[in-house]
């Protein structure tokens, strides 16, 4: 398909699968794909080693100026970087996940991730996924999806996908940490978890990768007049 250089942006809630989605779509579209939520993620693995965030979420002040020193960026492969060090394993464990949001709800946080996702975006041809890529960070994007799918079937891919990585979580658990995220992503106060008006909603409770992929394959084509 011959695509114009374009953003696409994907937002949603926690564990609808939008990584993977987006992914796919941008290995099929020969664009690069970019995962916002791994920077948010870098930044709590990153206050949790600074001792800068309590057990209970109190984030410290100091961490606004230590973020100067923070260097994360992206392997070729996708992988997150803190400095030469990968650390694409240690941002994914329930560790991290239980004290991400928190720290996504500092607003100085929130512009210092926006800065670094807003340099990849001056290249095009980019799909990245996260919670205001359509509302806040790419607002100009021209293709913008929201997906959503039941809190069931979430909170079941979540506990497959901690289980595969060896961790021992229990069900309720992972429920908990959905809903936790859920309503604080979205009740924050700078940049909340929302639909962009002009974003097209992909309900994925039902719905297979192919099929996923066709319906966005058909948008595509269909928006930007491709055959
Ligand atoms: O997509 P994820 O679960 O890896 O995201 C981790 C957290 O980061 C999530 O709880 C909300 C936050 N986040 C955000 O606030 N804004 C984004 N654009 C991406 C993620």
């Amino acid at each position: 398909m011959n695509i114009p250089d374009i953003i696409i942006a994907i937002d949603g809630y926690s564990s609808t699968g939008k990584s993977s989605f987006a992914k796919l779509l941008a290995r099929k579209l020969g664009f690069l794909y970019l995962d916002s939520g791994a920077l948010y993620r870098g930044v709590t693995l990153f206050a949790q080693e600074e001792r800068l965030i309590s057990r209970l979420g109190a984030v410290s002040p100091e961490l606004k100026d230590a973020l100067q020193d923070l260097h994360l960026s992206f392997g070729s492969d996708g992988r997150l970087f803190m400095g030469a060090r990968c650390i694409e394993q240690q941002i994914r464990t329930m560790e991290v996940s239980s004290q991400v949001s928190p720290i996504a709800a500092v607003p100085y946080v929130r512009a210092w991730v926006d800065a670094q996702l807003r340099e990849y975006g001056h290249r095009g041809r980019i799909v990245m996924d996260g919670r205001d890529i359509g509302t806040a960070v790419f607002p100009e994007a021209q293709l913008k999806i929201f997906m959503t799918a039941s809190e069931e079937v979430r909170a079941r891919r979540r506990y497959d996908e901690l289980k595969a990585k060896g961790e021992e979580p229990l069900l309720e658990e992972v429920v908990q940490n959905l809903r936790e995220r859920d309503y604080i992503d979205s009740h924050r106060e700078t940049n909340p978890l929302r639909q962009a008006a002009d974003a097209f909603v992909l309900d994925n409770s039902e719905l297979s990768f192919e099929e996923e992929l066709a319906w966005v394959i058909g948008l595509i084509q269909g928006k930007f007049g491709i055959l």
